[in-house]
């Protein structure tokens, strides 16, 4: 089996008014949000959100700032619990995950922050190495792969690079080589491009296409218009936690 693919095939019933039907759910990281209501206090910042995202499908979230876009992202990666409603991805039920569980689905989505999240003291090549060689995958399996990863990213010549050292384009790059690392089938990133220069945030619109194309689902929370405008895909507002379009 090809590293990253995986050939088990899950058949479960979702008790849903949404999703009333037995679905073969095949692991292509597809995403079912069901209703979901979030509150802080007595203020919902999520208000009854229900969309699906396809497998291999690219979707940005966009909305002004505090309509709830990273509310909604960290309900998806399991980071923030939820009120009402249900989230699915793939295989997981992702409001009922603890633990181990939690920390399995987190494993296999790939995140990706505003703010890159790097390692100071390590290079660029152990920063996306990094959480392989944690996992325990053997040291010339990681050297292929972190290899092939930076080859994706265009940043190979910058393997031996220290984060103080690369620009805010090519950290950010860095984080998503680590994000695919693994191979997820979903990568979600949250206003990647927020510290970005205009010329940096289309390439890095360019890179996620990229990866889209390779058959990632991508959910892409941005409120650049340009970057939007770029990648011509499904595009989700959000206003005061409700779902004002989706087209
Ligand atoms: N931990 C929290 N406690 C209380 N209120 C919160 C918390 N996190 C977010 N909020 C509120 O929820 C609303 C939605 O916030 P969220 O961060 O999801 O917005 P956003 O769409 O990501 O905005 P931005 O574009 O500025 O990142 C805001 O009104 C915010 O103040
Ligand atoms: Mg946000």
């Amino acid at each position: 089996m090809k590293f990253g693919q995986v050939s088990k095939r899950i058949h479960r019933k979702i008790h849903s008014p949404l999703l009333h039907y037995n679905f073969i759910c095949y692991n292509t990281g597809m995403i079912f949000i069901d209703r979901v209501t979030k509150k802080f206090g007595n203020k919902k910042v999520l208000d009854s959100v229900s969309f699906n995202v396809e497998g291999g499908e690219f979707v940005c979230i966009t909305g002004h700032s505090g309509a709830g876009k990273t509310t909604l992202i960290h309900a998806i990666i399991g980071a923030e619990k939820i009120n009402a409603g249900n989230i699915f991805m793939d295989d997981f039920e992702v409001n009922k995950l603890k633990g181990e569980h939690l920390q399995a689905y987190r494993r296999k989505i790939g995140i990706v922050f505003q703010d890159y999240k790097l390692l100071a003291q390590k290079t660029v090549f152990e920063n996306v190495a990094f959480s392989l060689e944690v996992s325990g995958y053997p040291k010339d399996f990681v050297q292929k792969r972190v290899t092939e990863i930076l080859k994706l990213t265009g940043l190979e010549e910058l393997r031996n690079s220290f984060p103080r050292e690369i620009s805010g384009g090519e950290k950010q790059r860095v984080a998503i080589a680590r994000a695919l690392v693994h191979a997820p089938q979903l990568l979600i990133a949250d206003e990647p491009t927020g510290n970005l220069d205009p010329e940096n945030a289309l390439a890095l619109a360019e890179l996620l296409l990229k990866i889209n194309k390779s058959g990632t689902t991508i959910l892409l929370s941005t409120h650049n218009k340009d970057v939007v405008a770029r990648v011509k895909k499904r595009v989700i507002t959000l206003k005061e936690g409700k779902i004002i379009s989706d087209k």
